[in-house]
């Protein structure tokens, strides 16, 4: 029996694909044999597919693995995901020019060609052909060169995921002719320039990830007019400038990151305003100035990374209201002050990085508290903490990493420590 496809719950809300077996219409012979064909062209790359074996002469197209029709009998769905294993360095390469016979089955709506290795430039002409596609993903391939412009006139593109191939060049103005675009996810290329402005007026877009390519320039203030995105991922380009304070309009973001970046200035005031906010990442960039004290009214937050910046002030006292923080990593700052104790008493927080190069947080060792929080990763290296390890740390059952580095600690590891099975320990 087929499986259900993901990708027709995403698309139900349009049309009624096809998704069960045995349907009372049968496929039509020009798609039958495109598919028959693309079989043959991958047979001499892969050694046996069982999903394959369902596609022959004698059964109806509409029932094979892989194949989903729509109503009226027409290819609608393909999904070619993870067909041909991944390819060594000595193996013949799979060029992009197998999938040739999918560019005359011009009905497709949706169509998942990742991770199969295919090598060469996307071919444009081809999928000119498709302009029914609501839904492309061809993550995780080898494609190389630029995106070609007919990719962009797909305009009933919801969904575009290129992530993880060889793709370069800069990204042009036609990005901007995508107007409903829901997804788009560009992550781990080689596209370089800057973010074209037409960006900004995919105002459907719920989904960014430009991540780790070698995209400069700043950060528009225009970014506010993306008013449904729920995850903007650009970590890992050469961004700079400041980060706008009309990220603050983004009132649905779930996800930020524009980690390891060269943005500078203060951490915008209006990221208050982002009630959802789950994650956020500005870490490894140079931001200065103080955290903004009202950080802490956010409600769901559960992974906050500010390290490698250079912020100054202390942990914002606010922070203790983060009831559902589970991650907060603070190293290598220029942060100062006491470390509170309330840190510890937050129930969910399991990793927790504080102290490092350039920070001067300094621990009270006449403090005696027993947390309520169950570390599993500690970094306090050069916090001050004097004298033997202090007591607390032996209660934190499911601690793996310890870092204590660059303090002033004597006499003996505590037994009880000795005994956990504590994967990395730092002392010096
Ligand atoms: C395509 O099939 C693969 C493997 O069965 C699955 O992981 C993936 O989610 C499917 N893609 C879509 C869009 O349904
Ligand atoms: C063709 O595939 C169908 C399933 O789609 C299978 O039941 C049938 O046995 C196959 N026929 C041949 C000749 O392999
Ligand atoms: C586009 O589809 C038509 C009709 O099926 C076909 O003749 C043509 O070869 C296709 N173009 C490409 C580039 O595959
Ligand atoms: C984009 O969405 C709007 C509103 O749903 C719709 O009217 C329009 O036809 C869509 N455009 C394209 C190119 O699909
Ligand atoms: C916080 O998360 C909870 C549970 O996921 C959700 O019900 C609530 O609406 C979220 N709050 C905001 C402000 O989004
Ligand atoms: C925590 O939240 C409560 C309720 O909103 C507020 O009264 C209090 O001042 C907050 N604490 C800090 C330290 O910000
Ligand atoms: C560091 O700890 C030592 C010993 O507890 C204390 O005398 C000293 O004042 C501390 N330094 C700072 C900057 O608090």
């Amino acid at each position: 029996m087929a499986s259900t496809p993901l990708l027709t719950l995403f698309l139900s809300v349009l049309f009624t694909l096809n998704s069960f077996p045995a349907p009372s219409f049968s496929c039509q012979p020009h798609q039958k044999q495109a598919l028959l064909h693309l079989k043959s062209t991958l047979a001499a790359f892969i050694n046996s597919s069982p999903d394959l074996d369902s596609w022959n002469m004698t059964s109806d197209c509409c029932s094979w693995q892989r194949v989903y029709c729509t109503e009226t009998g027409t290819v609608g769905e393909l999904n070619l995901s993870s067909l041909v294993p991944p390819r060594g360095i000595n193996l013949v390469p799979l060029y992009s020019d197998v999938l040739t016979p999918l560019f005359h089955i011009r009905s497709l709506v949706a169509l998942d060609i990742s991770s199969n290795s295919l090598v060469g430039e996307i071919p444009g002409d081809g999928f000119g052909n498709l302009t029914k596609l609501v839904y492309l993903d061809m993550h995780e391939n080898r494609f190389s060169g630029s995106i070609p412009s007919q990719i962009w006139r797909l305009v009933n593109l919801l969904y575009l995921d290129m992530s993880f191939n060889l793709l370069e060049e800069k990204l042009g103005p036609e990005l901007g002719s995508l107007r409903n675009l829901t997804t788009l996810w560009l992550k781990r290329n080689r596209f370089h320039g800057l973010i074209p402005p037409q960006l900004f007026e995919l105002g459907s877009l719920q989904s960014l990830d430009l991540s780790d390519n070698q995209l400069e320039g700043v950060l528009s203030p225009e970014v506010g007019k993306l008013q449904n995105l729920e995850y903007l991922i650009l970590k890992a380009n050469f961004l700079f400038g400041k980060i706008p304070e009309e990220i603050g309009n983004l009132i649905k973001l779930r996800e930020f990151s524009l980690q390891n970046n060269k943005f500078f200035g203060r951490i915008p005031s209006s990221i208050v305003n982002l009630k959802k906010l789950e994650a956020l990442d500005l870490s490894e960039n140079s931001l200065s100035m103080q955290i903004p004290n009202s950080i802490g009214t956010l409600p769901n937050v559960t992974a906050v990374d500010l390290s490698d910046n250079t912020l100054t002030g202390p942990i914002p006292s606010s922070m203790q209201n983060m009831s559902k923080l589970i991650i907060l990593r603070l190293h290598n700052n220029m942060l100062d002050g006491e470390i509170t104790t309330w840190l510890f008493k937050i129930i969910t927080l399991m990793e927790l990085f504080i102290g490092g190069k350039g920070n001067n947080l300094i621990w009270n060792n006449e403090a005696k508290i027993v947390p309520n929080c169950n570390l599993m990763l500690l970094s306090m290296s050069s916090c001050n903490i004097s004298g033997q390890i202090p007591e607390w740390i032996s209660s934190q059952k499911d601690m793996r990493f310890l870092d204590l580095s660059n303090n002033k600690l004597v006499g003996r590891f505590p037994d009880v420590l000795a005994d956990r099975k504590l994967e990395i320990i730092i002392m010096s």
